[in-house]
């Protein structure tokens, strides 16, 4: 039986849809969140998290909005107000990875890379922490374990996934004191099929061969894995944690 960390909370989480963001929303519901906010760009997706939590009795949201789009995430909001006026905890998750070096790069990539990534962060924090102002709350930013070495041969998304750890400590400095505490995870391989566009090349057995020996635990991450550790960071538990980079790796960058 979880602890029921989130009674009476109405958690936000985006890209809710599949992997990580979909095991977040099930561990918020699952610790006893009011109403878990399942917002995502594919319906379908969607859905189906909000279906899956309901299914087990708990209540889900479905959102289907592009959290990069300025006019989405208003009406993001403006539902938010109207079906709640709060939000207490907010998990930034959506992302976007393409691999490419810099010189075959494209502007408009790049561009795609930041919105998804770090525009989306700005956006819904812009407009979702008026609503946890009241009451305080915790946002919980994904980044990557990409965000704090440089990897080959993604460029914009190494450099949107550092951007998110440095924008989780600017929030921290100016809304801690609001009672509304800021972090991120920084996972390493998960797979949910996000690293496809990097690892196309290779074979799943090729894939476990690779984690197995760069990863000092010897395999990837689950996302549930992922998921408890957002949950802690958005929790009491972590009263005391704020602009923290809560690396999720299995060592992974403890030893490069
Ligand atoms: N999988 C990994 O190995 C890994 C490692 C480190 C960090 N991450 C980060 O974790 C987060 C989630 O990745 P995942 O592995 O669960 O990927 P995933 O592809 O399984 O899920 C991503 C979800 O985000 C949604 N999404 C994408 N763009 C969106 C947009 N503009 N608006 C709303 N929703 C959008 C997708 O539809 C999908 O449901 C990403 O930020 C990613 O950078 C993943």
């Amino acid at each position: 039986m979880s602890p029921e960390r989130f009674a009476g909370k109405v958690v936000v989480v985006t890209g809710a849809g599949h992997g990580i963001g979909r095991a977040s929303a099930d561990r918020f519901s699952d610790e006893g969140a009011e109403e878990v906010v399942v917002v995502d760009v594919n319906a379908d997706w969607a859905n189906e998290t909000a279906q899956l939590i309901g299914d087990r009795g708990c209540r889900a949201h479905p959102v289907v909005a592009d959290v990069a789009d300025e006019q989405a995430v208003e009406s993001v909001r403006r539902e938010l107000t109207a079906r709640h006026g709060r939000v207490d905890i907010l998990h930034n998750n959506a992302g976007r990875l393409r691999s490419s070096s810099i010189t075959d790069l494209s502007a408009e990539e790049w561009d795609l890379t930041f919105a998804v990534n770090v525009r989306s962060m700005f956006l819904v924090c812009r407009a979702l922490i008026p609503l946890m102002r009241p009451a305080g709350g915790a946002i919980v930013n994904t980044a990557s374990s990409s965000g704090l070495v440089g990897e080959a041969a993604t460029p914009a998304y190494n450099a949107s996934k550092a951007a998110i750890i440095n924008l989780t400590r600017q929030l921290a400095a100016d809304y801690s004191r609001e009672r509304i505490r800021v972090n991120c995870v920084c996972p390493g391989w998960v797979p949910t099929g996000f690293n496809d566009p990097v690892l196309s090349h290779m074979s799943d057995a090729e894939v476990a061969d690779m984690v197995t020996a760069m990863v000092p635990i010897g395999r990837q991450a689950t996302p549930a894995e992922i998921a408890a550790a957002v949950a802690f960071l958005a929790s009491d538990d972590a009263s005391y944690i704020a602009g923290h980079a809560l690396v999720v790796d299995g060592g992974l960058t403890a030893v490069r």
